[in-house]
């Protein structure tokens, strides 16, 4: 069988990688032809764990090529996966799907023999038939099926939840389309995972409904969170009490800075929205994408709190730029709020990420950046940890201590261990824990201004 993927961002180029690795003919199309040069030469344009290796061995059998003209892989084709991007409106925060309309217009005149066309990004509730209804105006002698075949992988370990993935959901409104997408994930099938074939609405929804619950999760445990701080409690034996029970199940349930990254911030709204437009409120995805707002606001000020109030000329160390560990993206990351309210309030930044550095500098102005995580904690009042990358987890207390200015932690993630750390005189501020904010009375503030020894 022979497959074509549109678009070689995170989706598309770990599907197609990954169904190459299945033994399918694989092309990827981008647009960019610095990326297809850049990809044919075995370079990978993004962190994620495994990619490169499947890129490189693929290619190397001749199972995966890249391309830059649909016309040398869609007329051959199959199965084409529609994986462009579809960002947030910024009217309404609806999904923006004119790069999947514009993919599928340009396709539409080279489609030959019979074709299955499956929507890999997401999309709103109903693109299915918007697709259905171009096809019909624009290639009305075309025997294509839209399918919606929804992702459910995680950026930073998105190749083992493509060949691993807890289930697979094909939505198909006719037997051979769906019969050709089984064929495909025939591999996966054979190995005892689910493969639901369900209508393409069922399809569509359950990719939004999936991303909001998760994030609902994380909303309400940030909330929890906040009455751990004042009640005396502590969120993440909350968390563990909560989740052992097998209803609720623990995982998502960590508090931290709220949520981020390319999909939960986008597909919460666009739920919404496109729910709005049918005349249903999500009332309940819509309070967790306002708690995940408003969180942002009182990052900051925790940190100023572990100044006394004022972070003026504090020296920050900001530790973990991107949106979660294992990627190197920065697309809604709590760090883009965090890092440009800091140096308004006019804090001396100094940043660290193993592997966002690269993106930040094209973002961040006014910062400077750490080459390593001692370089970075050398001289600073107060370290903030942003992301829950494992060096951070794993820090030496005595390094960290003998580094700092003023030896003070503000652990968005609860990532360290407080206890080590308080042992070497390091007070931590966690998430969801009374007594970390009490610890603070006890460490001797900071006189900002003043040079480091
Ligand atoms: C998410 C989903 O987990 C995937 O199943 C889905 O396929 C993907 O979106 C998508 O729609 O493409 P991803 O955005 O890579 O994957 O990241 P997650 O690991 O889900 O984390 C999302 C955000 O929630 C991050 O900011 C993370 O730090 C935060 N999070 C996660 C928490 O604050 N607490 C948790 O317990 C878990």
């Amino acid at each position: 069988m022979k497959v074509t993927v549109i678009g070689t961002g995170y989706v598309g180029l770990v599907a197609g990688a990954c169904i190459a690795d299945f033994g399918f003919d694989v092309t990827c199309i981008d647009k960019d032809e610095s990326k297809v040069a850049a990809l044919r030469a075995g370079s990978v344009p993004i962190y994620e764990p495994g990619l490169t290796e499947i890129v490189t061995r693929t290619q190397a059998n001749g199972s995966l090529r890249f391309a830059s003209a649909y016309q040398d892989a869609i007329p051959q084709s199959d199965v084409i996966f529609i994986a462009v991007g579809t960002p947030t409106n910024d009217e309404d925060g609806s999904a923006d799907i004119s790069a999947v309309i514009a993919a599928a217009e340009e396709l539409a005149p080279l489609l030959r023999g019979r074709t299955v066309i499956a929507t890999k990004s997401t999309v709103p509730i109903g693109t299915g038939q918007r697709l259905e209804a171009l096809f019909a105006t624009v290639a009305p002698e075309a025997d294509v099926a839209i399918v919606s075949n929804p992702e459910f992988l995680r950026e930073g370990s998105a190749v083992r939840d493509f060949v691993e993935p807890d289930r697979v959901v094909i939505g198909a409104e006719t037997d051979w389309a769906a019969a050709a997408m089984r064929e495909l994930y025939g591999p996966i099938e054979e190995r005892g995972i689910p493969v639901l074939v369900v209508d393409r609405s069922t399809a569509e929804i359950s990719k939004y409904a999936a991303n909001s619950f998760l994030a609902t999760k994380i909303a309400f445990i940030n909330e929890v969170a906040d009455l751990c701080e004042q009640a005396g409690g502590d969120v993440r034996s909350v968390a563990d009490a909560i989740g052992l029970d097998s209803r609720i199940g623990s995982q998502f349930l960590k508090a931290g800075p709220g949520f981020g990254g390319s999909c939960f911030p986008k597909d919460t709204r666009a739920f919404v929205t496109s729910s709005e437009r049918l005349g249903i409120r999500q009332r309940v995805v819509s309070a967790a994408v306002h708690a995940n707002e408003a969180r942002k606001l009182h990052l900051v000020q925790r940190v100023a709190d572990a100044c006394d109030g004022d972070l003026s000329n504090a020296r920050v160390a900001v530790l973990g730029l991107a949106f979660k560990a294992g990627t190197d993206d920065l697309r809604e990351s709590p760090s883009l709020f965090v890092v440009p309210e800091l140096v308004r309030r006019a804090a001396e930044v100094r940043a660290h990420d193993p592997v966002a550095m690269p993106a930040a500098r094209e973002t961040f102005s006014g910062i400077t950046y750490g080459e390593t995580v001692a370089e970075t904690l050398d001289g600073a009042d107060v370290a903030v940890i942003l992301t829950d990358w494992p060096e951070y987890r794993d820090l030496d207390p005595e390094t960290m201590a003998r580094a700092m200015r003023t030896n003070i932690v503000v652990d968005l993630r609860n990532t360290m261990d407080a206890g080590k750390l308080e042992e070497h005189g390091v007070a931590v501020v966690g998430i969801g824990r009374r007594d970390s904010l009490d610890d603070l009375a006890q460490v001797p503030q900071p006189s900002f201004g003043q040079a480091a020894e």
